[in-house]
């Protein structure tokens, strides 16, 4: 399964990542396809209690071959843009599981999915049901639209990534909801089926979801006495990963936590999962360019950088860092910063950490198949890595490496005076 450790060689599956890495070159991302699939059917068999459907954080990781594994297990997908929208039909997504979840979406945005017939838009204010109602009314339909409402629960995760209290940017203010329900419900050209919440990314215990729900539930209550019937509950995604040494709750008991009161409201109930379907089945490989020690600090500088995977940098995120091979046991542990050659402070993937290395090592930074690849940039005119899907033990290139000429292909020369 997924990524482990055979001979003393870190694999993916069946393949030896060293192997890849001399094949494909670094930086590179790697992925395994049962690790994905592993990830989306544990988590649809934890709530197979109840009609649910899962629609994968586009966010996370839109690879086409990405989104087409899951797309073929029967998943939906989350979206926040138009681009993400024509990825997953592009990817053989099927449309009707698609919810448009972001506090932005374009008239365009709105008119291609409200054409292709997504399942739902995750509203988050009056001004965006007046849009949706516009754009409805042009193409003489109905849109299916959610509240995406904010239950002031706090996620205790890193600011950057926490959502759902009443300071943050998202959602419909608990003040407000029902009006704002019955605002949606008056408008003629939208239809009013569900409510979503999401409260935050890489949520490390059980008890917000919980909380959370039960905020929701309340408002649904209320919602039926002013005649409004939901068709479903949006539980939003947010599950965290071990990245060191979480113990973020399993599926199963994410499951359980919930199950109690979702049987009891009997709707229907999507989720957003991205981090806890992408994370684990994804590493990038880079390798040992130069080592320099100083009195100080010791460098490790890598081919990888901050452009290829921005977490470390903007959320102080520790990501796992293995050796691809164990290093030979004459070789002295020492503790090294591993960073990239571009020209920030900043720019670092793990600091302080215990590792025998040589120049030419193979390193492997582990959970990187979500909000990796996604987050990278040409940052100093860098090409943005390539990507490999391994399947048992066939690795399959699923984008390649983007070539320098390739970064001003859309640039313009001033005319000739
Ligand atoms: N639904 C909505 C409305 C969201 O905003 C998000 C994530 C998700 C679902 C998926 O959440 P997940 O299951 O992946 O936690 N770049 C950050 C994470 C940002 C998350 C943004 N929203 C990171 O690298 O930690």
């Amino acid at each position: 399964m997924g990524f482990t450790r055979i001979h003393g060689v870190l694999h993916a599956e069946q393949c030896a990542l060293d192997q890849l890495a001399q094949q494909f070159s670094t930086p590179l991302y790697v992925y395994s396809k049962a690790q994905l699939e592993q990830n989306y059917t544990d988590l649809s068999k934890a709530f197979d209690f109840i009609a649910h459907q899962i629609c994968f954080a586009v966010k996370s990781n839109s690879n086409l071959a990405v989104l087409s594994v899951l797309a073929k297990l029967g998943a939906g997908f989350d979206i926040v843009t138009g681009g993400e929208l024509a990825r997953v039909l592009a990817a053989g997504g099927d449309a009707s599981k698609i919810v448009f979840s972001g506090l932005g979406k374009t008239e365009a945005d709105i008119r291609q999915a409200l054409q292709v017939g997504i399942a739902c838009f995750n509203v988050e204010s009056a001004a965006e049901l007046d849009r949706i109602e516009k754009v409805a009314a042009e193409l003489n339909c109905q849109a299916p639209i959610s509240l995406r409402v904010n239950p002031d629960v706090d996620a205790k995760t890193h600011p950057y990534i926490s959502t759902g209290l009443k300071e943050n940017k998202f959602g419909i203010p608990s003040d407000v909801v029902f009006e704002t329900y019955a605002y949606a419900a008056s408008l003629p050209h939208l239809k009013v089926i569900g409510i979503d919440c999401h409260i935050g990314s890489q949520l490390t215990e059980v008890q917000p979801f919980v909380d959370a729900l039960d905020r929701v539930v309340l408002m649904i209550e209320q919602l039926n006495t002013m005649g409004i019937q939901l068709q479903h509950i949006d539980i939003g995604g947010g599950l965290g990963v071990r990245y060191q040494d979480e113990t973020p709750p399993t599926f199963a008991e994410y499951a359980q936590a919930l199950q109690p009161t979702l049987s009891r409201l009997g709707l229907k109930v999507y989720l957003e999962p991205g981090r806890s379907i992408s994370a684990n089945a994804g590493v990038l490989l880079t390798q040992v360019d130069l080592l320099k020690p100083t009195s100080y600090r010791n460098f490790a500088i890598v081919d990888a950088a901050m452009n290829d995977l921005i977490r470390p940098s903007l959320y102080a995120a520790w990501m796992d860092v293995q050796t691809v091979k164990t290093p030979a046991a004459d070789l002295a542990v020492l503790q090294w910063d591993i960073v990239g050659a571009i020209c920030e402070t900043g720019d670092f993937l793990a600091k302080q950490r215990d590792l025998a290395l040589q120049a030419g090592d193979y390193l492997a930074v582990m959970g990187a198949g979500a909000y990796g690849f996604v987050m990278s940039s040409n940052y100093n005119s860098r090409g943005r890595a390539a990507e490999v899907m391994v399947d048992g033990a066939n690795a399959h290139l699923i984008r390649a490496r983007e070539s320098i000429a390739s970064l001003w292909q859309n640039e313009y020369l001033l005319p000739k005076e």
